[in-house]
């Protein structure tokens, strides 16, 4: 047994790309799978799950490359308790090092009877089928019955002591519909920790959805009662309501040691750049208020706070901004600061860049540099994940410059020169509002002028000369696309956006 194996820690599991990348609106494409799994990695999140091979090609070769190229955490895919399923999952993993294959079936009554149209006992036999089918193919297999915390408990002992029978190490309990409640799911692992022959040669773990609110205390009630995986996901996206936060959990863990006694492996001081760079991807943003990755979640308004943080942080802080990687260091760069520097503080970020990107995000830096007075981590970061992004596309199309005219009562009019495929090319159009008029000559110039199905603008930092970034979703029948620009002027990062989102459609 290695260490870490003996070690009492909670394991985390990420599904951010696969129940994550389930909720409507977050698809995201191979590069950006690959890009969240690198920064998973940095994490040290033990197991990845990266994807349900057998759903579709695009799923198929994303796990797959995934499998090939990220190394560290456990690489797992997801499969129902089918050959297809399992088969695909097996092929997908193929590269990986360490690898899981993740096999769920229903197991409560009205998922057994209206979904799947079976007995518990033909569920059953499927199960251990599974299992057994899996554990020929990969050494960890982990097993969920799906819509648990809706099932008979006597049913689940029956299933999860046949699972470990065939060979399943980790023994997830799906709260699917997110139904439970701390105690409740408590006692369940209780119960089945007690009761399941078997139960001490596996890991339980708890996989939660966030329909009433309590992902992340149903989460953390497992621990107590002796869980140590927690599936989860970056800013708790994921279907509905979403799943557990990664980011709550783990502070939650590493600040209430003394009410858990137990701690992940994550390294919090990442968790900042995970948030935004899955609210970049997937255009999914954070509400303000939201814990530990919400704008205001370190920020001190009332006067009597302020008072109280500068005497001693202590008195309205229960956690540090620097633990979750937040304005940990605000040393500001200048238009004189040089390209090691800035390379430096690229890697320091824990960026890992190739030289033409450094090249690229320093000239964008230096233009940046000359209109902002201060340039912070925060505006580096994103404008290097923005030169990432573009740099992931053939650059069919880019924006040379625009002008726009607008104002009280006039009609917003842009006049846009783009380079298309290196021939420069000029559009003009009216609009309802500037980023409509904006885009309308951009389709002019293109001929191209697909379903926009989402625009999100936020600012990086504080202050009206705050670089903003924008996302930009696009629709085509099938295909979809999210498109990412940055710019210290709101309509030059939007139209940016969209000629991102163009170049990947
Ligand atoms: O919520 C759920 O039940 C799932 C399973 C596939 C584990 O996501
Ligand atoms: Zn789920």
């Amino acid at each position: 047994m290695i260490w870490k194996e003996m070690e009492d820690y909670v394991r985390i599991f990420d599904t951010t790309l696969r129940d994550g990348e389930q909720c409507p609106g977050a698809a995201m494409s191979e590069d950006e799978k690959v890009e969240i799994a690198l920064h998973l990695a940095r994490m040290k999140v033990d197991i990845i799950e990266a994807g349900f091979p057998v759903s579709s090609p695009v799923q198929f070769k994303a796990v797959e490359r995934i499998a090939r190229e990220i190394e560290g955490p456990i690489i797992c895919g997801l499969a129902r308790a089918l050959r297809p399923d399992l088969e695909a999952a097996r092929d997908a993993l193929k590269p990986a090092k360490l690898k899981r294959i993740h096999t769920f079936i229903a197991s409560s009554p009205i998922h057994m009877k209206h979904k799947l149209g079976k007995s518990p006992a033909e569920v059953l036999e499927m199960a251990r089928t599974a299992v057994k089918m899996a554990r020929d193919f990969v050494t960890d297999v982990e097993f969920s019955p799906e819509d648990a915390t809706r099932s008979e408990w006597a049913f689940l002992r029956e299933l999860v002591e046949a699972v470990i029978e065939e060979g399943a190490t980790t023994i997830n309990i799906p709260d699917t519909v997110g139904y439970t409640t701390p105690q409740e799911y408590m006692d369940l692992f209780r119960f089945l920790k007690k009761e399941v022959k078997g139960a001490d040669k596996v890991i339980f773990s708890a996989h939660c959805h966030n329909d009433l609110g309590l992902a992340v205390a149903n989460s953390l009630a497992t621990v107590l009662a002796g869980g140590r995986q927690i599936e989860c996901t970056i800013n708790g996206i994921g279907e509905r309501a979403g799943n557990t936060a990664m980011e709550e959990v783990v502070m939650a863990l590493k600040t209430r040691k003394d009410a858990f006694g137990v701690e992940t492996r994550i390294d919090s001081t990442l968790i900042t750049r995970g948030s935004h760079l899955v609210k970049t991807i997937t255009g999914m943003v954070v509400q303000p208020n939201k814990a530990i990755v919400g704008a205001n979640a370190f920020a001190h308004e009332s006067g009597i706070h302020q008072d109280g943080v500068i005497k001693n942080r202590q008195t309205y802080e229960i956690m540090t901004p620097e633990s979750v990687g937040l304005k940990s260091n605000r040393m500001v760069l200048g238009r004189h600061s040089g390209r090691a520097g800035f390379k430096d503080r690229i890697i320091r970020m824990g960026f890992d860049p190739k030289p033409e990107e450094i090249d690229n995000a320093y000239n964008r830096f230096l233009e940046i540099a000359d209109k902002k007075k201060e340039v912070f981590d925060e505006d580096i970061a994103a404008l290097f994940q923005g030169e990432i992004s573009r740099s992931q596309v053939d650059e069919i199309y880019r924006l040379v410059s625009f002008e726009q005219n607008t104002g009280t009562n006039k009609t917003p009019d842009s006049k846009i020169t783009l380079s298309v495929k290196g021939e420069t090319k000029q559009g003009e159009a009216h609009g309802d509002g500037p980023v409509d008029s904006i885009f309308k000559a951009i389709n002019q110039v293109t001929g191209l002028s697909p379903l926009l199905s989402r625009l999100v603008i936020s600012p990086v930092t504080e202050g009206t000369d705050a670089m903003a970034e924008a996302s930009v979703t696009l629709e085509d029948g099938e295909r979809r696309v999210v498109g990412k620009g940055d710019s210290t002027d709101i309509i030059e990062a939007c139209a940016k956006a969209y000629i991102n989102a163009l170049n990947r459609l």
